[in-house]
């Protein structure tokens, strides 16, 4: 199958598990929302690589139930919903995939529902519960799943596991800021956890563990994604302050709003000139950076070079993720596939 009608599979299988859960809440009012706010984000747009990548993984080692492994992906789009809806909070984001974020969208219902103080924080508060109830369903989408009980039992302990590096991941992404000095390493540990495992390595070794495989051998076969996983953080730092808003769906340069310790970061702050600094210290805290400010941020990380290295770095681990691939022994329209993956972030522009 194409990667394109895979990816309109899965959502033909995302509207149909919300139209069950529209039914199943129809007669509980605050449910009701929380269903609509988490349809919102997770069916309008995304690139759905977990699925694809749990898909993919799934049907390289099993050429039996194939449909039920396309259906049982979407708990994946869940995770990522889950893990968004409390990101954007964390991030103190209102716009994803263009449209307002969760928190933001709950902070209009509650001013229209009359509320006339403190909505920001009850509006994250309602976006929190909504998370945690994504993240439910993505279990229970997999424990209900028709797969035989021990496969599933051995998945629902790598997703247990995968969360906890995700919830790691997001602890330095927030915490790194407040250290003194960092290393590139622990920025790049960063991205291992909180971005390669839940995009590609874990979605591929719960895939090969429901076909049958053994832990560890998924675990083996599965470290072309950790490069590939870094890379796409990278590149999604970088997009986030190069690209247009209406392509990425995000706002520009949040992370230089929230202080966040990014690659680039890294890289400007080896040689940066002490005025660019205060200028970068004068970004974070405020609500929305206007353009000059994006513009004078993009030269600072220009002219450092921050942003050719960042580049030089994802490329370079893009490249040691395909060597990974054509080395594994898989089938050979299974390595096509991932190839195929790797030639898309190769050329990623959202
Ligand atoms: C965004 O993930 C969050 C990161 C881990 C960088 P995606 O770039 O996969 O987002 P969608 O699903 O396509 O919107
Ligand atoms: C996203 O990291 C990681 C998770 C959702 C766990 P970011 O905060 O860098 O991603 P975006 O840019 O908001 O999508
Ligand atoms: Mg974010
Ligand atoms: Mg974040």
């Amino acid at each position: 199958m194409e990667i394109k009608q895979l990816k309109e599979k899965i959502e033909l299988y995302l509207e149909i598990f919300f139209q069950e859960k529209e039914k199943e809440f129809r007669g509980s009012e605050f449910f009701k929302e929380a269903v609509k706010k988490i349809k919102e984000i997770t069916l309008t747009g995304g690139k759905r690589i977990r699925p694809i990548i749990f898909f993919l993984s799934f049907s390289t080692f099993s050429s039996k139930k194939k449909e039920e492994a396309l259906k049982t992906s979407i708990f994946l789009e869940l995770i990522h919903s889950y893990l968004l809806i409390h990101d954007d909070i964390i991030d103190n984001d209102t716009l994803r995939r263009n449209k307002p974020t969760t928190w933001y969208s709950y902070e209009q219902y509650l001013k229209k529902m009359g509320l006339k103080k403190n909505q920001e924080k009850m509006a994250k508060d309602l976006a929190i519960i909504a998370g945690d109830l994504a993240c439910s369903w993505a279990y229970q989408i997999l424990s209900q799943s028709k797969f035989a009980e021990e496969l599933k039992i051995k998945g629902l302990a790598k997703l247990n596991e995968m969360l906890a590096k995700v919830i790691e991941g997001q602890f330095l992404d927030i915490l790194l800021p407040l250290k003194k000095k960092i290393k590139k390493s622990q920025i790049l540990r960063a991205y291992l956890l909180k971005t390669a495992s839940y995009t590609f390595q874990y979605p591929f070794q719960i895939g090969a563990i429901l076909a049958g495989l053994s832990p560890q051998k998924a675990e083996e076969l599965s470290s072309f994604a950790l490069p590939l996983g870094i890379a796409f953080q990278i590149q999604d730092d970088i997009l986030g302050l190069w690209a247009k808003e209406k392509e990425i769906g995000k706002p520009l340069a949040t992370d230089l709003r929230e202080g966040k310790r990014t690659l680039l970061w890294y890289f400007a702050s080896q040689k940066i000139k002490e005025r660019d600094k205060n200028f970068l210290q004068t970004l974070i805290g405020k609500k929305r950076l206007r353009k000059e400010e994006i513009e004078r941020a993009r030269e600072i990380f220009s002219s450092s070079l921050a942003l050719a290295k960042s580049k030089k770095l994802s490329q370079q681990l893009i490249n040691q993720s395909e060597e990974k691939i054509f080395s594994l022994k898989i089938k050979k329209e299974a390595k096509e596939n991932l190839i195929g993956l790797v030639n898309f972030l190769k050329k990623r522009n959202v």
